[in-house]
């Protein structure tokens, strides 16, 4: 959550202007409000911050503000300390001004740290934790500190997950330091420096990138022809550390929305190749993987929202493919099952981003307890793949929309794999998986999406939906509530078909929604009962299934895609999701308080 871009260039550069541009590429990490700060040539630093979306900002109002500098710093936010205004944007300036920082993360002891500064010395203008760290800096240069020392200083102190980036107006330095939310250089042309919260910031300018890792700072200085290379300190010791520059063979996707008015619908239409995309892996590689499963003592499948919904797919899918017992446990609970990890526990991560702090913080409990973790994911250098003994690539290419879509199906598509090439048949799975990808790409026609958007005309006023599926389709059933609930803000709740008469039934009256998922599976008899005990009661049963039924009052037809069938399932309720929000007048692409990267607790 939140975006940090830096930028700085060589003589006469627009970094306020390239800053804007990278930014833009990293308005999915939060949107609430957005804000520049630029180093003019009088050694100055002009600031402009907004509330709302970065997206639409054209150029022209940033240089009206900002003018034209060779260095920028840039930040796009997701709130956390302090509501949603101006003041509250970043930058966040010392007293003077001539310090601005921008910040991701949550610093948890904050209170502790303004009551630590000197009394009466500093005017605060937000109330974001963010800013105690403007003036923390502020002191440690009153006190003839280098941005290096006084940075270190306060980095020494928080308590959290974070990453901030200085930027001194007298020294003209910057300093980027990591405290478990990720920073990345980018090395451009000739004295062009970059960092970014994540590589999409800059990979359209530079694939030319240096890891700063935890607990490490950056340290750059923007020279009087270019920047000079940085400098990369360890935070505690102040010792220099060594980098080399690696370059990233891997390009984010189209960026564009190419012909469809959101993200969120061309990403749910490019499932018409990323189910191959996802399952085109090195044989040698999957088997591999497969190895370890079968001799792990104990696997755990983990993941946070959507692709914890998957890990729970997972567990079914081990279980009916490679007959393997597989835990699966969301990414914010994994901490708990600690006493169950050994040296020969497998913990497979699952997730779109690589960056979710939940996830990371559960694969550093299974490290703690020497476990070996297999990471599935989406983003090529993200954290998570570079802290996983062992990671497989996703290949879904870029997913903007902070609902996820092509990367959840992508997910299951490997987690399918794996369970077949656990079981010892690869080769069966591949053909299913590949098959299924043919499946979906018939599917999501123009007629397809048209009987979808009638039904999401149906339910256009409806408060509440409900889902229901059985087996592997259960996780299924949770994952389209979520879907459902971030595109188009309507309380869906997902729950097992044998659970309803436990309680949810109560809900049900003349006209509730009810999304019946159901497979051609041994699970099918039952469902459809439960879909009869709705119809019974008054309920408006849509069935997603290969065949229709009498119970049915709508029916979405899927292709049978016998252990497949998850991926069939969610993609009509993507696309439901999608038209409700349309006619709800939502935006698909940014649903309000959330963000596409998770990287606070
Ligand atoms: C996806 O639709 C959700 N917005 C969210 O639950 C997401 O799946 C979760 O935050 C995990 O993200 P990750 O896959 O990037 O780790």
């Amino acid at each position: 959550m939140c975006g940090i871009v830096v930028y700085a260039g060589r003589r006469g550069a627009d970094a306020p202007a390239v800053v804007l541009d990278c930014l833009k590429r990293l308005e999915y990490r939060g949107y609430d409000s957005w804000g520049i700060a630029s180093l003019g040539s009088d050694g100055r630093i002009a600031t402009l911050r907004r509330v709302g979306k970065i997206g639409a900002v054209r150029a022209g109002v940033v240089s009206r503000s900002l003018g034209i500098g060779r260095v920028a710093v840039g930040h796009t936010r997701w709130a956390t300390h302090g509501g949603i205004s101006e003041r509250n944007a970043h930058p966040q300036l010392d007293c003077s001004g001539s310090l601005a920082i921008v910040h991701n993360g949550i610093i948890e002891n904050y209170q502790e740290l303004k009551a630590g500064l000197a009394p009466g010395k500093h005017r605060f203008a937000s109330e974001t934790d963010t800013e105690v760290l403007a003036h923390y800096i502020e002191e440690g240069l009153a006190s003839g500190q280098s941005l290096a020392e006084a940075a270190r200083g306060i980095a020494k102190k928080l308590k959290g997950r974070s990453a901030f980036v200085a930027l001194d107006s007298r020294s003209g330095q910057i300093a980027a330091v990591r405290l478990g939310a990720p920073l990345i250089v980018g090395v451009g042309k000739g004295g062009e420096l970059f960092v970014s919260s994540d590589v999409n910031g800059f990979l359209e300018r530079t694939n030319r990138v240096m890891y700063i890792d935890d607990n490490e700072m950056a340290l750059i200085d923007p020279g009087a022809d270019g920047a000079r290379m940085p400098v990369f300190i360890d935070v505690g010791t102040g010792k220099r550390v060594k980098k080399r520059i690696v370059r990233i063979g891997w390009k984010p996707g189209r960026e564009s929305k190419t012909g469809y008015d959101h993200f969120l619908i061309k990403e749910i239409m490019e499932q018409k190749h990323t189910i191959a995309e996802a399952i085109n892996q090195d044989d040698a590689k999957i088997r591999r993987a497969a190895g370890r499963i079968r001799n792990a003592f104990g696997v755990f499948i983990v993941g946070a929202g959507t692709a914890g919904r998957v890990c729970a797919a997972g567990e079914y899918l081990f279980s009916n493919i490679a007959k393997r017992h597989v835990n699966s446990a969301v990414a914010s609970e994994f901490g708990s099952y600690r006493h169950y990890l050994t040296g020969r526990t497998l913990v497979i991560a699952v997730s779109q981003s690589g960056e979710t702090v939940d996830l990371l913080d559960a694969i550093g409990v299974a490290k703690s307890r020497g476990a070996r973790v297999l990471s599935l994911v989406n983003v090529f250098g993200s954290t998570l793949m570079r802290e996983s003994d062992d990671f497989l690539m996703l290949n879904a290419g870029a997913e903007k929309a902070v609902a996820s879509t092509k990367a959840t199906t992508a997910q299951l598509s490997l987690l399918t794999l794996l369970a077949y090439a656990t079981a010892g048949r690869l080769e069966e799975g591949k053909r299913l998986l590949l098959n299924t990808a043919e499946q979906v790409n018939d599917m999501l026609n123009p007629r397809y999406e048209e009987r979808i958007r009638r039904l999401a005309r149906k339910l256009r006023g409806k408060k509440d939906i409900y889902i229901i599926g059985r087996g592997v389709n259960y996780p299924i059933a949770e994952e389209a509530a979520i879907k459902l609930q971030e595109t188009a803000y309507v309380h869906a709740h997902g729950f097992a078909g044998g659970e309803l008469k436990h309680g949810p039934l109560a809900l049900i009256g003349r006209g509730s929604p009810c999304i019946a998922l159901v497979a051609e599976d041994e699970t099918k008899r039952e469902m459809i009962s439960n879909a009869m005990e709705v119809k019974a009661r008054g309920g408006y049963v849509i069935g997603i299934a290969p065949e229709n039924n009498e119970v049915f009052d709508y029916w979405i037809r899927v292709p049978d895609a016998g252990n497949a069938s998850p991926i069939v399932n969610i993609i009509p309720v993507q696309i439901l999701g999608y038209h409700l929000a349309v006619l709800r007048g939502i935006n698909p692409d940014y649903p309000r308080n959330l963000a596409k990267s998770v990287t606070v607790k």
